[in-house]
């Protein structure tokens, strides 16, 4: 009895304290052992904000250190408190500034800083150093494919920063789940790039069998943090689905071609036509994830082919674009790598191309350089869906293509300095399998070109 007595008083006195000793022991533990399993990544970078992202597997404080010297990171900036999300928007930067950040909680820094953890604002318009592009699509399998993608690219940009990151669609096979977009994006695979480059999506079919652009809901959008507002220069498009920002002289204008309204009156229409009514800017680089022109893994003369989207986009989208002088379009869906002329004016099937849709070039010596002055139209079509899937057997028969293969899979590497774009399409062996260049009102270069002639 009187053991059961002593017992009793234990239980009753000592026990709740030794619990709550050992549950805050383990919260202490958790805290100490806080990792971060998403990013960081960075989001909407303009000439003087950014937002920066990531995940921790425990929720907590959200904080950014950062500053423009590795050594001194003398600013910060908190974030919300007791979450798993963390999105911190970082505003009153410096143009064409290199900043250096972690990202931690409260108490501790958990990612950074060092020398691949930084961002560059976006330069003003009338900086004319050369602007950096790459461009994947379909790459979303999360396997060695992308990656050996993304490691000839690595390779082949050598140091160089990747100003602007194009996602051109299906970025997480085969669904658009949050652990498809963990595999195919940021677990092991573009961890480095992620955290000093900004990417830009546009959403590909794929994507969207878990998200919904008119509520804007789902994963995708639930990862992405996009300009709906103008933050990053154009219109506001009061929408993630469809957005537009600029980068130095170049406007680039992301468009949902699977979820949002293809009908020549629709609100996605009306502001593309606002936003390139607006634009001063000297280039313009649309895109999105159906290809207007494609003879590959998809034909875009087939009207029940991607429930006619191709179609509805060459009638509805493709003379807006005409008419404010679009310099290219960048695609995917088709698993293939294609790659037109410089063309205007063709909205119909494959067999009513006519040469004069055509824009010659004027250079005999180089079949691939194009000049283009101020106020034409012209556009070069690239579709690019091997950067993450294994090529299919295409008809390539489509005539406004001047070139496509269904041999390689590669991205698109472009560089824009002042009056000049090259494109390039690169392979896993980091070999160059196509290349174009655009002259606009031509005039002597500063620097040695991106593709070496
Ligand atoms: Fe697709």
């Amino acid at each position: 009895m009187k053991y059961y007595r002593i017992i009793m008083i234990y239980l009753f006195f000592l026990l709740p304290s030794f619990l709550t000793e050992a549950a805050s022991c383990l919260s202490e533990q958790a805290e100490e052992t806080i990792k971060v399993i998403r990013g960081p990544y960075l989001q909407s970078g303009s000439q003087t904000g950014i937002i920066i992202r990531w995940r921790t597997d425990f929720p907590t404080s959200g904080r950014v250190i950062y500053g423009t010297s590795l050594k001194t990171l003398d600013r910060e900036k908190t974030g919300q408190k007791d979450t798993t999300e963390h999105i911190i928007q970082l505003n009153g930067l410096k143009p064409d500034t290199k900043y250096f950040y972690a990202v931690g909680n409260d108490h501790q820094v958990f990612s950074g800083p060092d020398s691949i953890h930084y961002f560059i604002t976006a330069p003003t318009p009338l900086n004319e150093k050369p602007i950096r592009i790459w461009a994947i699509g379909d790459f979303g399998t999360g396997d060695s494919i992308s990656r050996s993608v993304k490691n000839a690219y690595l390779k082949y940009k050598s140091g160089r920063h990747t100003d602007v990151w194009l996602m051109l669609g299906d970025l997480a096979y085969t669904r658009g789940s949050d652990e498809q977009f963990q595999s195919a994006m940021f677990e092991n695979m573009y961890d480095e790039l992620l955290r000093n480059t900004v990417s830009w999506p546009s959403p590909g079919n794929h994507d969207i069998r878990s998200a919904d652009s008119e509520t804007q809901t789902g994963p995708y959008y639930d990862i992405f943090s996009l300009p709906v507002n103008g933050e990053a220069g154009g219109i506001p498009s009061g929408t993630e689905a469809y957005y537009s920002f600029d980068y130095g002289n170049v406007h680039f204008i992301s468009m949902d071609t699977e979820d949002t309204s293809l009908e020549p009156v629709s609100p996605m229409i009306d502001w593309l036509e606002r936003d390139l009514e607006a634009n001063a800017l000297n280039w313009t680089i649309v895109f999105f994830h159906h290809p207007p022109y494609s003879m590959g893994t998809h034909n875009s003369d087939m009207h029940w082919d991607s429930g006619g989207r191709m179609t509805r986009i060459r009638e509805n989208i493709l003379p807006v674009l005409d008419a404010h002088g679009v310099d290219l379009v960048l695609g995917g869906h088709s698993h293939v790598y294609e790659r037109s002329y410089l063309i205007h004016n063709h909205y119909g099937r494959a067999r009513t191309f006519k040469a004069k849709t055509m824009i010659r070039y004027r250079k005999k010596r180089y079949p691939t350089a194009y000049e283009k002055f101020d106020g034409e139209s012209g556009t070069i079509y690239v579709v690019c869906g091997v950067s993450g899937n294994r090529p299919s057997a295409g008809a390539f028969e489509h005539p406004a293509m001047a070139f496509g293969s269904d041999q390689y899979k590669g991205s698109m590497a472009i560089e824009v300095e002042g009056n000049r774009l090259y494109g390039i399409f690169l392979d896993t062996r980091g070999e160059v399998r196509d290349w174009f260049r655009i002259d606009k009102n031509p005039r002597p270069l500063l620097t040695t070109p991106l593709w070496d002639e």
